[in-house]
Parts: C-alpha cells; structure tokens; sequence
C-alpha cells in the first residue's frame, strides 16, 4: 500500500490520540519506529496489523476505524491530486471519476500501486451505486472515504451512505444517495 496513506494513519492516530499511542501501537504491531516514504509502496500486511492493534486500544472495530480514517484521509488526497480535480464536481460526480481520474492516476504513479476497482453506475443525479472490488476486502474504508467526500462538500447532511453487502467481502456494493432535507 502506497507509503501516503501509512503517513497520514500514523498522523491520524497522533492528532486523535497523541504520539505515544503511535509509539505504542508500531511496537504491538511488530513494526519498528520508521518514516513511511510517499514514494513508496508497504506491505498490506503492516496496515491490518497496525488496524486491528489499533481496534484492540481503542475498543472500536476494525471496521469502525477504516470508517473513521476513510473520513480523515479526504481533504489530503483531495489536496493531493487537486489537478484532476474538476471545480464544479460535487461528492456524486467525484465519486463517479475516481476511477478514470485519481486511481488511474495512481496506478500509473507506481507499479507496486493497486487502488481498487470502483465501477460506478449512475442512477439519476441524486443516485449511485458504487461496485468495490479489492482484494483487500477494505470497503469500509470506501464508506468512510464516501463520507469524508460528502463533508468535503458540505453535503454530509444530505448524503446517505448505505453498503448493501458485508463490508468485508472482496467485492462490496455501497448505494449512494442525496435526499433534500
Ligand atoms: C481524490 C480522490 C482519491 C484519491 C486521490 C485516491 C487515492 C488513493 C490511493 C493513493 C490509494 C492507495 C493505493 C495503493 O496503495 O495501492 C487508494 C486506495 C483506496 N481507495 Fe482511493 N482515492 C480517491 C478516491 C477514492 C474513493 C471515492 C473511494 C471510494 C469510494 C476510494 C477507495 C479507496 C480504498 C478503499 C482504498 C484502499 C485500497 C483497497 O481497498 O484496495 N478512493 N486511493
């Protein structure tokens, strides 16, 4: 997994918790004290752990914290990759380009780089559904992703976020809806 998103857990787990909790959790993970470069790509397997170390400390699941840091993580890859960003995009139509814009992006970035499928289909435009597909069964971390967009926006109060399958599973659908309010 691409070294930017190791950055910004261990970032998140600083300004939520403090920096001895980061210590702490490296050190249950089996991890030593190391700089995640954004150049390049770690394996999965440090992220689960430092996870599901991090589930264990806080009480919270797994898949409650994927949420929590899909949320955190938007305004930076937002920030990031603000050039393929068009400005009259809202959290529907952003979510429509991921795929062909930011992730294309992205794998062309580095081989080691594999973000994953999101094959959306359009329903109206209030409506989408999002098909996940990744072998890294990371879906929630598309809910929360999904979320983090809808406060990007200033829509959160008018999005509904529904995954309508396990979050867990290779292949997850999430239906994607503004209602007025
Ligand atoms: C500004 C828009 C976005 C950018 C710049 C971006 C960028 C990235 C990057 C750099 C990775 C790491 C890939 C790797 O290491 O192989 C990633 C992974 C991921 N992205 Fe995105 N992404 C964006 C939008 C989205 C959206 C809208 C969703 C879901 C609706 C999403 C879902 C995910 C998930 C779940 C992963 C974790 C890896 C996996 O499940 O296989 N991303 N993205």
């Amino acid at each position: 997994m691409h070294g930017t998103i190791f950055t910004l857990l261990k970032r998140y787990v600083q300004t939520q918790y403090d920096h001895s909790t980061w210590v702490n959790l490296l050190e249950a993970s089996g991890l030593s004290a190391t700089d995640f470069n954004h150049k390049n790509v770690y394996p999965d397997e440090h992220l689960y752990r430092l996870v599901g170390e991090a589930a264990t400390m806080t009480g919270l699941s797994a898949d409650e914290l994927h949420e929590k840091f899909g949320e955190y993580l938007v305004p930076d890859l937002m920030y990031m990759y603000q050039k393929l960003v068009k400005p009259e995009w809202t959290t529907l139509d952003m979510i429509e380009h991921t795929e062909n814009t930011m992730h294309r992006q992205v794998r062309a970035e580095h081989a080691g780089n594999t973000p994953p499928v999101l094959n959306v289909t359009r329903l109206s435009s209030d409506e989408l559904f999002i098909d996940y597909v990744s072998v890294r069964r990371m879906g929630a971390l598309a809910v929360g992703i999904v979320r983090g967009l809808a406060k990007y926006y200033d829509e959160a109060d008018q999005i509904e976020v529904e995954p309508t399958t396990s979050e867990n599973g290779e292949h997850v659908r999430i239906r994607v809806r503004r209602v007025s309010r």
